[in-house]
């Protein structure tokens, strides 16, 4: 071993210096993460291989090998009001969720959901939607009851899944992210009634770093890299689309026709606008008396949007 150690200091000096390969958590089940496996595969050219795990932007939280990860903002809001060193740095997709109610509850109307049965996912971002959404009309959380249930992503639904609970009159409405509404509209046919309005509510969903990861040179470098290579992918899933649904479905299991039938609810934006920041101040809002917690300063969320990174693509 003694006498190895001199060729392997001089091979090391020779070889430029290693980074680790980028580490990127997010949930690999949604229509969302997809940019980023295309991004890998087809432009990303960082000084180490890029590699997507599961996880989410709790992980950048809790585990410093994470360097990157994609999420809803709602989960971004939750973890930087206790972690105040994260950063929101790219805005991957904005999604104008949708309710979907059946008509034979006696549903033609937003505000007719009051007193109903509404399935959604606690705690994420479905949840804030269905409530700024009734907020609206003035339909408060405690006039309605909510049912939770789980997404499908491809029909047959399955027991417990929110296409099938509607069918089956367990709840009298929906609201989540994409494809489930897309499926329980189509199973209810002509006694679906859908609700959107993104003016009120959409998903923004984000990709998000440190700021650890963020100074560290080498590290900076392939995360702009990876984002450049993100942007690039943006401009195939919003100009040529046709190119892209076969893979989406196959990567979420979902059938084509079906990624194709929701894909103008998605919108590919790459980056935000200035309302963004009192979109985020509501939020936390509500957010924030859910988990019996204070609300995040202003000057705080506004340090919480980094647009660094964009500006050096
Ligand atoms: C969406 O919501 C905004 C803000 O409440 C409202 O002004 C607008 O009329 C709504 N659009 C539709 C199509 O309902
Ligand atoms: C990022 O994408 C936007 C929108 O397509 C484009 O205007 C911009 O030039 C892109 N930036 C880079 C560095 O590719």
């Amino acid at each position: 071993m003694r006498i190895l150690a001199p060729a392997t200091l001089l091979c090391t000096a020779l070889l430029p210096v290693a980074t680790s390969a980028l580490k990127i958590g997010s949930s690999l089940q949604w229509i969302e993460h997809t940019p980023q496996p295309w991004a890998i595969k087809n432009f990303y050219k960082g000084s180490s291989a890029a590699s997507l795990t599961s996880g989410g932007v709790a992980n950048l939280a809790s585990d410093k090998s994470f360097d990157l990860a994609a999420n809803a903002e709602t989960q971004g809001l939750k973890q930087f009001s206790g972690h105040r060193n994260i950063r929101l740095i790219y805005v991957i997709c904005e999604v104008a969720y949708r309710i979907v109610a059946n008509k034979a509850s006696g549903i033609t109307k937003l505000e007719d959901l009051k007193g109903k049965k509404i399935g959604t996912i606690s705690s994420s971002s479905a949840q804030v939607f269905v409530n700024r959404m009734l907020s609206s009309v003035g339909v408060k959380e405690s006039e309605y009851t909510l049912v939770s249930g789980n997404v499908c992503m491809k029909a047959p639904c399955g027991s417990g899944t929110f296409p099938q609970m509607i069918t089956n009159k367990q709840i009298d409405a929906f609201g989540v992210w994409e494809p489930a509404v897309e499926l329980g509209a189509k199973a209810l046919g002509s006694n679906a009634v859908i609700f959107q309005n993104a003016s009120i509510y959409r998903e923004v969903y984000s990709l998000y770093s440190t700021t650890d990861k963020l100074s560290d040179p080498a590290k900076r470098k392939d995360i702009v890299d990876f984002v450049r290579a993100l942007n690039k992918t943006l401009d195939v899933f919003r100009d040529k689309p046709d190119t892209v649904y076969a893979t989406v479905a196959s990567a979420v299991g979902m059938d084509a026709s079906v990624v194709k039938d929701v894909w103008p609810d998605h919108k590919w934006s790459g980056t935000w606008g200035a309302d963004l920041i009192e979109f985020l101040i509501q939020e936390d809002a509500y957010l924030a008396q859910k988990d019996r917690r204070s609300v995040v300063a202003k000057a705080e969320l506004e340090s919480f949007l980094d647009d660094s990174i964009i500006k050096e693509l």
